[in-house]
């Protein structure tokens, strides 16, 4: 979590691909930007006309003692502050609209990418870093578009027009103003650096705070269990104290930054002023040049230190676009063929042929040679010790991972030929851990797909024996399921997880047994309930329940990702191999009645 933390403080320099490949997304708006542009450049001229006019007053009207022509200027002024709100006012709704609009395609777009990604990148990757990408990540982007971008064509398109006014009037004093320049580019430049140092120390300890908490009540129920509240407080404390120290400094840097500024400001102004004064008096130089001058120079050095601050955010947004591409960068899950309409209903012949498989590209296989073949209609039982590679198998069957050699076949075609959604809609798939969904009961069978009717799901809940505890919950079908389905019983979420397996009628059924078993009232009804999945469909049952494996046509016994046994349950025990010895650890004890070598 604290590596996390401090990937998320950093920065990265400039990088113009990056830029390029950011602005696309703003090529759909092109009109609005043209449009936002010209809005800037419109409020950038009316906004510092002031100050010219101020000069073209005092020393065309004012001195001369000229009413009517100073009324004509004054209007002239009234009309350029309206141009310069309305201008504005204009280009903030466009860029925020377009920025919205652009923000929007490019959540959509990391969503649907991520919804297609291979399942090895949610096992290499952090949940925490994903969530991280996919908002605050698009949050400075977003920031950086509406903020950033504009802005800094905003400031020098502002600084351009004072110059232009500047050269217009004097171009000597002019200079004289720019003389301080650099002096303030250079202090701005550093005093900018301290701060963001402390800046970047803040959000790499809230970062931290904000892990620490995500955890610690995500966890909440151990630690009340254990009694970790005093220790957790202490802690907690101590991140917030690094937290204040680093609010602090940064609070110190900008209670110093500004006013030192200002010195530099100050000095520019007093230059201005000394030499202006001297032209004046030595009647080189009118007097309202002097006076619109003075308002320049104040206005001219804003601009400058503001696009310090703006470049701070395109570094920002630089890192967090590094890292939203490189979520974008990584290749979806093959799609396969193409997919047929209406999608195939397969028969449901299942062929392994001497599969390889590992877990990214270490040196442990997960399933090595493993073949067999599982006619239309049979079941085959999966059996084996813990960490054997049953779930795997089940996966690869659903082309969740992709094999390294051998071939997997479905009605004897191979699994990259089929169409993957074809595919997964032959395969009803009961995993270990049940997973819920918030919503409700209905929408936690059915997963939202409208061609699944009510009575289609109140079918499948009857048959899974689910229809009794749904009848009990007010609301029934209705009813809402809490986040991850907290609200109800490990019990009911597997039924649950039955029903929805079964409500779109695949062909083939996978059922990867949880291993904790349920009371024995319920026992006797999951068991009736597996029964009546599994009749009439091919089926793969990493079973557990002696009766499950007992009813197989063919039972596989996998140790160590390697098939060790083959055969029927009678056959297998008179091997007394590895079979019979799990048989006699396993239900040896727990049955009435041994079953007959
Ligand atoms: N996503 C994964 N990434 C890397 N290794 C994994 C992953 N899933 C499982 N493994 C490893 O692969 C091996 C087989 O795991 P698998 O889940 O297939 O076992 P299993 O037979 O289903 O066990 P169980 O009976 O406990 O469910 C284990 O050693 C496990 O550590
Ligand atoms: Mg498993």
């Amino acid at each position: 979590m604290a590596l996390l933390a401090e990937e998320e403080a950093q920065e990265r320099p400039f990088a113009l691909p990056l830029l390029v490949r950011l602005l696309r997304y703003l090529s759909p708006y092109k009109k609005r930007l043209v449009l936002a542009f010209c809005l800037i450049f419109t409020g950038a001229v009316a906004g510092q006309a002031g100050p010219r006019l101020t000069q073209i007053a005092v020393d065309r009207y004012i001195l001369r003692s000229d009413l009517h022509g100073l009324r004509s200027v004054l209007l002239l002024f009234l009309v350029c502050v309206a141009v310069q709100y309305l201008a504005e006012a204009a280009q903030t709704l466009v860029t925020e609209l377009t920025a919205q609009y652009a923000m929007r395609d490019l959540r959509r777009e990391v969503f649907a990418h991520l919804q297609r990604l291979p399942m090895g990148y949610f096992d290499r990757t952090p949940i925490g870093r994903i969530m991280t990408r996919t908002t605050n990540d698009v949050e400075a982007l977003s920031e950086f578009f509406t903020d950033g971008a504009v802005s800094i064509f905003a400031d020098c398109f502002a600084l351009l027009a004072i110059i232009a006014f500047m050269v217009d009037m004097d171009l000597r004093l002019t200079l004289v103003a720019a003389a301080v320049v650099p002096v303030l580019v250079a202090a701005t430049w550093y005093l900018q650096g301290l701060a963001m140092q402390a800046y970047r120390q803040l959000r790499l300890r809230l970062a931290r705070l904000n892990s620490y908490l995500q955890e610690n009540i995500a966890g909440i129920e151990v630690v009340q269990l254990f009694g970790r509240q005093q220790r957790n407080q202490a802690d907690f404390r101590r991140e917030h104290v690094a937290y204040r120290q680093a609010e602090d400094r940064e609070i110190h840097c900008y209670a110093v930054f500004f006013p030192l500024t200002e010195f530099v400001v100050a000095a520019g102004t007093a230059l201005v002023l000394y030499f202006g004064a001297q032209a004046v008096w030595q009647q080189r130089l009118e007097l309202g040049v002097l006076m619109a001058f003075l308002q320049y120079v104040r206005r001219f050095f804003r601009p400058i230190m503001d696009l310090n601050d703006r470049y701070t955010l395109v570094l920002g947004a630089m890192a967090s676009s590094e890292r939203i591409f490189q979520l974008l960068d990584v290749p979806p899950e093959a799609a396969g063929g193409r997919l047929q309409q209406p999608p195939r209903r397969a028969d449901g012949l299942i062929e392994f042929d001497r599969v390889w498989f590992r877990y990214g590209t270490t040196d442990d296989w997960v399933l090595r040679d493993v073949s067999f073949r599982l006619e239309p209609g049979h079941s085959l039982a999966l059996v084996g010790a813990t960490g054997s590679g049953k779930s795997t198998l089940v996966s690869l069957l659903c082309r969740l991972y992709e094999i390294e050699r051998g071939a997997i076949r479905v009605d004897g075609r191979d699994l990259r030929d089929w169409n993957t959604d074809e595919l997964r809609r032959n395969i009803g798939v009961v995993q270990q851990d049940v997973f819920l969904f918030s919503g409700d009961i209905a929408g936690n069978i059915s997963l939202g797909n409208p061609a699944i009717s009510a009575l289609q799901m109140a079918e499948a809940a009857r048959h899974v024996r689910a229809d009794r505890f749904i009848a009990r919950l007010p609301g029934g079908l209705a009813h809402p399921v809490g986040e991850r389905g907290a609200t109800l019983s490990a019990g009911e979420r597997q039924l649950l997880s039955f029903a929805r397996a079964l409500a779109c009628d695949p062909r083939i059924l996978v059922l990867d047994e949880a291993t904790s078993s349920i009371d024995t009232e319920t026992e006797q009804l999951v068991q009736d309930a597996i029964a009546s999945l599994l009749s009439g469909r091919t089926s793969i049952v990493v079973a557990h329940r002696l009766s499950t494996i007992r009813r197989a046509d063919q039972i596989l016994v996998l140790h160590r990702g390697e098939v060790r046994e083959r055969g029927r349950h009678e056959e297998l025990l008179r091997q007394g191999g590895i079979y019979q010895r799990l048989h006699q650890l396993n239900y040896a004890a727990t049955q009435p009645h041994p079953p007959p070598r």
